[in-house]
């Protein structure tokens, strides 16, 4: 089988879909690997890095021609895959909701669709999950870019000069980049505490030593839909959210926000007057800002200024970490492809009943076959 691995097109985007290290797992399967010139450059990876790891490095046509897959991180134009083998799975984030006419194009084009995004969130998947991995990373460099920002430092210091107050942090939102970034805060040497809707997260606050605020007494509190996921949230319980988190968020100096709901804008937790009420040379990180964001204010792409208080919007915060990021996702992405590998066809065989590959395949056999485009 031959593999195709492009260099990314999109705006930013410096991640690449394989490094030398899974390129030499994959043609450990009997795979052959074909990797576009420059695809790591940005990811710090060498074109002769992936020439020693037995990849053929070359121009995007030769690289395509023949391919039986082709990997990417964002979702590659299906235009622009003319020359891959009929039937090529395109293995990618591919953002079905959002890029839902790229979706109907890989189908009119004959590819086999699958989107990592789509990754169940079971245990036997999560190692193929590149959300978890991403986000991680996110989490943590959310607070780097906080630092950044932030005129002070993280950590109480005891100087000759006098000593510095310890800076207060709150991360709303405890998925898994929320638990990085408080993580990531108590490391710097920050005061952490955080919040979310679903209960179980308090004792994950407390057991990484941050302290957890939380709206008590009303309906609603356990706030965790299916697979894990939060649900929207009672008229009751946001009012009651919104009061608390006003009187704190006005006592902290950095707020990193991470709320999302599947399927839905990312839910508003804080307001232009409860920016107003934080001290100026505060910042407030919003990581949702893709999804319409956590914070009035927030810019796509920029750092905003309201209130004297700066609100981050980076875009893609995992590319901002390429190297790392890289390494992560390509190995999500070998550990789903090897895992249904077929040893003596030399290719993977991603079987119809199975969970994982109903969850991910978008396309096939010229119709868009998933449930969640269907329904
Ligand atoms: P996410 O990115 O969808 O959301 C981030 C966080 O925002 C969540 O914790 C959510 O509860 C919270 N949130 C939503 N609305 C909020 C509001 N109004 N106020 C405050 N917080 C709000 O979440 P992520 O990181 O994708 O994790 C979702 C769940 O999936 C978690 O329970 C996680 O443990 C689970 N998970 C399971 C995996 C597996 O078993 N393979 C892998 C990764 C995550």
């Amino acid at each position: 089988m031959k593999i195709a691995v492009l260099k990314e097109t999109a705006d930013g985007e410096r991640r690449v879909a394989a490094t030398p290290e899974t390129v030499r797992k994959f043609i450990g399967l009997g795979a052959s690997l074909s990797v576009e010139t420059a695809a790591g450059m940005a990811a710090s990876i060498a074109d002769s890095d992936y020439v020693a790891a037995g990849a053929m490095v070359g121009p995007r046509q030769e690289v395509l021609n023949g391919a039986e897959a082709i990997f990417g991180v964002q979702g590659p134009d299906p235009a622009a895959l003319a020359g891959a083998a009929p039937g090529a799975l395109v293995v990618a984030a591919l953002n079905p909701f959002g890029e839902r006419g790229r979706v109907d194009g890989y189908a009119a084009a004959g590819l086999e669709a699958l989107a990592l995004e789509f990754m169940p969130r079971i245990t036997r998947a999560q190692s193929m999950d590149i959300l978890s991995s991403q986000a991680n990373l996110a989490g943590y460099k959310a607070v780097l870019d906080a630092a950044a920002e932030y005129g002070r430092a993280f950590p109480m210091m005891m100087t000759a000069a006098g000593t510095i107050a310890a800076a207060r942090v709150f991360i709303m939102g405890v998925g898994v980049a929320g638990l990085q970034a408080i993580a990531t805060a108590r490391r710097l040497g920050g005061i952490v505490s955080a919040t979310d809707v679903r209960a179980a997260t308090r004792e994950q606050i407390e057991s990484l030593g941050a302290k957890a605020i939380f709206v008590e007494k009303v309906k609603g509190i356990e706030g965790e839909g299916a697979g894990g996921y939060a649900t929207e949230m009672s008229d009751e319980y946001k009012a009651a959210q919104a009061e608390l988190v006003s009187t704190h968020i006005a006592k902290q100096d950095i707020v990193i926000t991470t709320a999302l709901i599947p399927g839905r804008p990312a839910p508003r937790l804080i307001s232009d007057s409860q920016l107003a009420s934080m001290k100026p040379g505060s910042v407030v990180v919003d990581l949702a800002v893709e999804q319409g964001g956590n914070v009035e204010g927030a810019v796509l792409g920029a750092v905003a200024e309201r209130h004297g208080v700066r609100i981050v919007g980076h875009r893609n915060v995992p590319s901002r970490l390429a190297a790392d990021a890289s390494a992560l996702y390509s190995r999500n992405l070998f550990n789903f492809l090897s895992a249904f590998w077929d040893k003596d066809a030399k290719r993977p065989v991603l079987p119809d009943e199975d969970e994982i590959v109903q969850g991910v395949r978008l396309t096939r056999g010229g119709q868009v076959v998933n449930q969640r485009l269907l329904g």
